[in-house]
């Protein structure tokens, strides 16, 4: 298949509304959508991916109304982050409207729902009658995309259009937000962070990392992992026990007698969480036979980024 890559919306349209597949750019990572509504079309990412039908996807929307109509029960703490987190990088879990076919949930009866923070894709979702279904569009288990060159290397081939939105601004995944049990819980670390949702609705639990939750398989340890072996702690240690044949991702410090990629030479966590897909790629190309990694700080933005590095550096 030929895969035209460009940032006019009209092919975009028209593709989707045929059911079929596009790539489409967020703050976030670019991602592999199809009509939310439309079964046969959702099995489509299914399948390109590669990706367990275990896995749900995440419903992306244009506006706060439109949540109504596919959801239930939405909570006030929901009606809440919506308002003030709205578009941007946070995915809210509720109880799905029997609209949302079985297929893009896994089944469960809930489904994350999210409004994007990009102006080309918030106009193509504002021209469509229907919400987008989309995963990251990588193959499963693989590093997300962050550019449309990051996509055409993956996926090229395999879907007709990618809609180009430059780079993403936020770089890491959306935060999700369980918003249909009692107490609203954090299911992903992501791109806005546990501090800036505390501040807006009080305390959270944090569950992020449990690899037995059926609910959450994403949250599964191996995940947005390069090809070759990804080690993560202090860069020294790691490098007095592992030789020479290494490639550094390091946090803010520099390694000059060896191939580094810093994230953030002034320690900034949102560049660093901009750069950490497109270095972990950059390094995972290169001729190197492991990748050795490195924290950032436990806090913020910082979460999210050691998160995925702990799911790289997972067996
Ligand atoms: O930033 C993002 O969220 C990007 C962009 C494209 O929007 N999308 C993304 O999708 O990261 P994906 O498919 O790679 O991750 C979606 C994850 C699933 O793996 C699952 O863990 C969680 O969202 N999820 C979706 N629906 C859920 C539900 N009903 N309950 C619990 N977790 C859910
Ligand atoms: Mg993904």
């Amino acid at each position: 298949m030929d895969t035209r890559i460009s940032s006019q919306l009209e092919e975009a349209l028209v593709l989707l509304k045929a059911g079929k597949l596009v790539a489409i750019p967020t703050e976030t990572v670019y991602g592999l959508a199809a009509n939310a509504l439309n079964a046969d079309a959702v099995i489509r990412i299914f399948e390109t991916k590669n990706r367990p039908h275990f896995d749900p996807l995440i419903v992306h929307v244009a506006s706060h109304e439109q949540v109504a109509d596919l959801a239930i029960d939405i909570s006030e703490a929901a009606h809440v982050l919506m308002r003030a987190l709205w578009p941007g990088p946070l995915t809210i879990v509720l109880r799905k409207h029997e609209c949302i076919p079985h297929i893009v949930t896994s089944g469960l009866d809930t489904m994350g729902v999210r409004m994007p923070d990009h102006p080309l894709t918030l106009e193509l979702l504002r021209s469509l009658d229907f919400p987008l279904a989309a995963p990251s569009a990588n193959p499963f288990g693989y590093i997300s995309p962050t550019s449309a060159l990051h996509v055409a290397e993956q996926l090229g081939d395999h879907i007709p259009y990618i809609l180009d939105g430059g780079e993403c601004s936020v770089g890491v995944e959306s935060t999700i937000i369980d918003c249909s049990c009692e107490t609203p819980t954090i299911l992903r670390l992501g791109g806005t962070s546990v501090e800036t949702i505390e501040e807006i609705i009080g305390p959270v639990l944090v569950n992020a990392i449990s690899t037995s939750s059926p609910q959450a398989p994403g949250m599964l340890h191996s995940h947005y992992a390069p090809r070759k072996p990804l080690l993560v702690g202090n860069i020294h240690e790691l490098l007095h026990e592992h030789g020479n044949n290494v490639s550094i991702l390091s946090f803010k410090d520099g390694y000059h007698n060896f191939r580094n990629i810093r994230l953030s030479e002034t320690g900034d966590m949102h560049e660093a969480a901009r750069n950490l897909f497109a270095a972990m790629r950059k390094l995972d190309a290169d001729h190197h036979e492991l990748i050795l990694a490195e924290f950032a700080p436990d806090f913020g933005l910082g979460r999210a980024i050691n998160d995925r590095l702990k799911r790289a550096a997972a067996k």
